[in-house]
């Protein structure tokens, strides 16, 4: 099991796919399940602090990943919401709802139940250090608010949103201080994680970083 934590934009999602992947692992999205629960609360107006509801609705997901040709696409019942699960609305709303306990509990029952054999590499906040604390490997991904916040400007320009540098950057520090300053499993590096700057680092050079993290547990990839 390989838990990889960090902040929006350290560049956790595609390096973690891209290790489990390469692993031939499964792989868990633990920001999609609160993006999935903001969506639901912001389609059924639901208030941000109507605790109970939403962890309702946290207990009932029927979530379904699945991944085709290196895209992951995700269902809600029968519906696919890959694409709104991405947008920063969903962002904002799950980072609005993250701090409820009732809804963190109901989603860590959930995000165990993705752990099966062969391996689980699993990509949050509170993986190393609340959900799956025993995680063989346990990586904190960072890189600085500029760099981060270049990254998801260019994704999102190329997405062909209309955004400036300067908002991104604002919306991703409110993110961060959010994240960080919640009292329920805040994001913060396990005190037995590996910490990473992947600043000036390229996606290849961290992936082969967590490789030789993982080989020296004894874990090498599948071919
Ligand atoms: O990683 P992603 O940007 O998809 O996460 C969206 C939001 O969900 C984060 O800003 C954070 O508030 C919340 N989250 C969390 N714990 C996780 C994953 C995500 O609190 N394990």
């Amino acid at each position: 099991m390989l838990a990889v934590d960090g902040p929006s934009g350290s560049g956790k999602g595609t390096i973690a796919r891209q290790v489990a992947e390469l692993l031939g692992w499964h792989f868990l999205d633990s920001g999609a399940l609160y993006r999935l629960v903001g969506l639901a609360a912001l389609t059924a107006e639901i208030d941000f602090n109507d605790t109970d509801t939403l962890a309702n609705i946290a207990l009932g997901l029927e979530v379904r990943f699945a991944n085709k040709g290196g895209d992951e696409r995700i269902w809600l019942q029968d519906r696919e919401v890959s694409a709104e699960v991405r947008s920063e609305a969903a962002g904002a709303a799950a980072s609005q709802i993250a701090p409820l306990p009732a809804v963190r509990a109901a989603l860590a029952q959930l995000q165990r139940g993705f752990r099966r054999p062969p391996g689980l590499v699993a990509d949050g906040r509170d993986m190393g250090t609340v959900v799956f604390p025993d995680a063989t490997v346990k990586v904190f991904l960072t890189a600085s608010l500029e760099e981060r916040a270049r990254r998801r400007y260019n994704q999102l320009k190329e997405k062909g949103i209309d955004v400036s540098l300067a908002a991104v950057s604002k919306d991703m520090a409110a993110r961060d201080r959010r994240d960080t300053e919640r009292s329920v499993a805040p994001l913060k590096a396990a005190a037995d994680a590996r910490i990473l700057d992947s600043t000036d680092l390229s996606p290849e050079q961290v992936t082969h970083q967590l490789l030789d993290w993982l080989k020296q547990a004894g874990i090498t990839p599948k071919h």
